[in-house]
């Protein structure tokens, strides 16, 4: 799919080989996988209506959230994400399969969960996939039923049951060198207070959702202080904005 070029050049672009171009995963550095987060919100900085984020995007989301998929090792998703949004397979395209496995990469990223309380959404179509491979990182061993993807749980002590670790992991046990959050905010406001974030891709939709009720993009405690963030990138797509964040040391 072609989007409009804005900034640093005014071209078009076609996003899948925009974003192949940017080589995420020859940026991994200080032992940890080269960490995007994707996020749309609406005009009024909103991340989801009635529970679910998919009524904000539109297919130029679609196509940049597939791209991204496209060009991780894995994807980092909340509990809460996984339920609300009933993923399946991270890439359903076997034409896109394909090509990553030509290219030395595994067909599909990880699927990357963290969860304190161990408490998964195994009824979600992911978990009954059996190509699907997911890491789970928890306090202790879960209790998995029958499920037909291959699920892999890493116990992490309670001081050790965070981001930062878990990204690490996925780096040094999985070798992933780019990994692509999805959500929801609760993960993407750890992320930022952990300093695990590179680069952050803001969908701004043409959309208002009104109200004080849906969740804003981050949540919980603020950062101890401001975090600086540098333009990387603007494209347009149908009105849609689709910015491209680094975060500034
Ligand atoms: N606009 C967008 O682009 C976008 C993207 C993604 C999601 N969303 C929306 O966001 C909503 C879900 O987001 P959410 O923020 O409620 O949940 P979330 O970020 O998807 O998941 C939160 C879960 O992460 C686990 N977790 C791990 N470490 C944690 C820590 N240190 N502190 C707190 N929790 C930790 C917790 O599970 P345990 O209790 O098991 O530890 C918690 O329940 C959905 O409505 C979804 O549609 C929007």
């Amino acid at each position: 799919m072609r989007f409009r070029g804005l900034y640093p050049d005014c071209t078009d672009v076609e996003i899948d080989a925009e974003i192949r171009a940017l080589d995420l995963r020859e940026r991994s550095a200080d032992g940890r996988p080269y960490t995007v987060a994707n996020f749309v919100t609406s005009l009024d900085g909103r991340a989801s209506v009635q529970g679910r984020s998919g009524a904000l995007g539109d297919d130029g989301d679609k196509a940049l959230f597939h791209a991204l998929r496209g060009a991780v090792d894995a994807v980092l998703v909340g509990t809460r994400t996984l339920a609300a949004e009933r993923y399946g397979r991270i890439i359903s395209d076997p034409e896109l399969r394909e090509r990553r496995r030509a290219e030395g990469a595994a067909p599909e990223p990880l699927t990357a969960v963290l969860t304190r309380s161990g408490r998964l959404p195994l009824e979600i179509p992911l978990f009954a996939e059996p190509e699907a491979r997911v890491v789970v990182f928890a306090p202790g061993a879960l209790e998995l039923g029958d499920t037909a993807a291959h699920v892999e749980v890493v116990q992490l002590a309670q001081d050790a049951l965070d981001f930062r670790h878990a990204l690490a992991h996925l780096r040094t046990g999985y070798d992933v060198r780019a990994c692509l959050c999805e959500g929801g905010p609760t993960v993407l406001s750890r992320l930022l207070h952990e300093r695990s974030v590179d680069e952050l891709f803001l969908t701004l939709a043409p959309k208002l959702v009104g109200g004080g009720l849906a969740p804003a993009l981050t949540t919980g405690a603020a950062l101890p202080e401001l975090a600086g963030a540098e333009l990387a990138g603007v494209l347009e797509h149908a009105g849609t904005l689709f910015l491209r964040y680094r975060r500034r040391i």
